[in-house]
């Protein structure tokens, strides 16, 4: 098995510009590392590891003073490439020690997210994922309703393969997502050429369309409220992208759109953050706002409090060898974009005949799983 849990030449996301200012830290376990967040004097975002080398006390209740953070313990003040800027123990004509810094991570705020490059070494891609729909002058101007971070104590790989999972509305979701029938229409999947993400969508013309209500439960009710019934299914489909977006993208008869975003995040090898957004063109008011923002906050509490219950999110990479069917398509095609990029990574950091041999067997072995359901 691999020995890397996820792709580290990704950019995640790492939380809302809205999260992080320029008095208190954020701390937050990403990547497997305890990190905090602040905005320096520029007001740009900062990412620093959150234990201070001089005692190990915890940055992440310091404060941030003159656009550094200074460490609760005995002040010591960390700029925002990590290294200490001032003791305030010591007279200020003595030196700084050459090893009192601490880590500074890569990061990026693009739309209101906040990014980070998942390896300390320079991101080999320069930008963040970037969504046309969240242009603020898109279309007919999009409306924006983020939910709180949740932390889902499930690995990486089970998080994001629930979230592109279309199958399991109508048996964890029966209140929230009402109305869809249980079989889903036919799938295809088109790959990015450099296989980092991929595209999909439902079979437009799938006569099981036909069987969806779209009238029930409470989004059925809100669609009502709202006259976004009718789905222009020719312009609907889903996106992911490493590290892990997933998106779905509607497009109704009316011609308002709708974006379901999610953003997973490894919070280390077994547990994950989960960012959900929901985008819209239309009922652009507070009170629709508020709506939105309790339905999004059930409907990611359902997936996440069902993905921890999972046996196998007890293990890293889920279940070995899952059994699959053609439904399945989106997840496995997710499964194939992350196992190719691992293996990618480990043949570039190894280099070695033997590694490289043993890297091209792994990753043929996903793509065999993917060809069994008919992918
Ligand atoms: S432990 Fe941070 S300054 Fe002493
Ligand atoms: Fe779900």
């Amino acid at each position: 098995m691999d020995n890397k849990k996820f792709p580290t030449k990704a950019w995640y996301a790492a939380g809302w510009s809205h999260e992080i200012n320029n008095e208190l830290p954020l701390k937050r376990k990403i990547l497997g590392s305890q990190i905090i967040f602040f905005r320096d004097l520029e007001n740009k975002v900062v990412a620093l590891d959150a234990m201070c080398p001089h005692r190990g006390a915890d940055l992440g209740i310091g404060k941030v003073v003159n656009g550094n953070i200074q460490c609760p313990f005995h002040g010591w003040e960390f700029n925002s490439a990590g290294k200490c800027a001032a003791i305030p123990s010591q007279c200020p004509s003595k030196n700084i020690p050459n090893n009192a810094k601490v880590n500074a991570y890569h990061v990026a705020e693009s739309q209101g997210i906040i990014w980070i490059w998942g390896e300390k070494s320079a991101p080999s891609d320069p930008n963040p994922p970037h969504y046309y729909f969240l242009e603020e002058d898109y279309g007919r101007g999009m409306r924006r309703v983020r939910d709180i971070p949740i932390f889902a104590n499930a690995p990486f790989l089970s998080v994001v393969e629930n979230a592109i999972d279309n199958t399991h509305p109508p048996f964890i979701h029966p209140g929230t997502l009402a109305g869809e029938p249980p079989r889903v229409a036919d799938q295809v999947i088109r790959y990015d050429d450099d296989m980092r993400g991929y595209w999909g969508q439902l079979d437009p013309t799938d006569p099981v369309h036909d069987d969806v209500k779209g009238t029930e439960g409470m989004l059925g009710l809100s669609r009502r409220l709202l006259g976004v019934t009718r789905l222009d299914r020719e312009k609907c489909y889903f996106r992911f992208d490493l590290g892990g977006v997933v998106y779905f993208y509607d497009r109704f008869v009316s011609g308002h759109e709708q974006v379901a975003l999610f953003m997973v995040t490894p919070a280390d090898d077994t547990q994950a953050w989960f960012f959900g957004e929901h985008v819209r063109s239309f009922a652009k008011n507070a009170l629709v706002d508020y709506i939105i923002k309790k339905w999004v906050r059930q409907l990611n509490g359902e997936d996440v409090e069902h993905v921890e219950l999972m046996l196998s999110s007890q293990q890293t990479y889920g279940i070995d060898k899952p059994v699959s069917v053609i439904a399945d398509r989106p997840a496995l095609a997710f499964r194939r974009v992350f196992f190719r990029n691992i293996s990618d990574e480990d043949e570039q950091e190894t280099h070695s005949a033997n590694d490289t041999k043993t890297v091209a067997k792994q990753d043929a072995e996903h793509e065999v799983i993917a060809d069994a359901s008919g992918t």
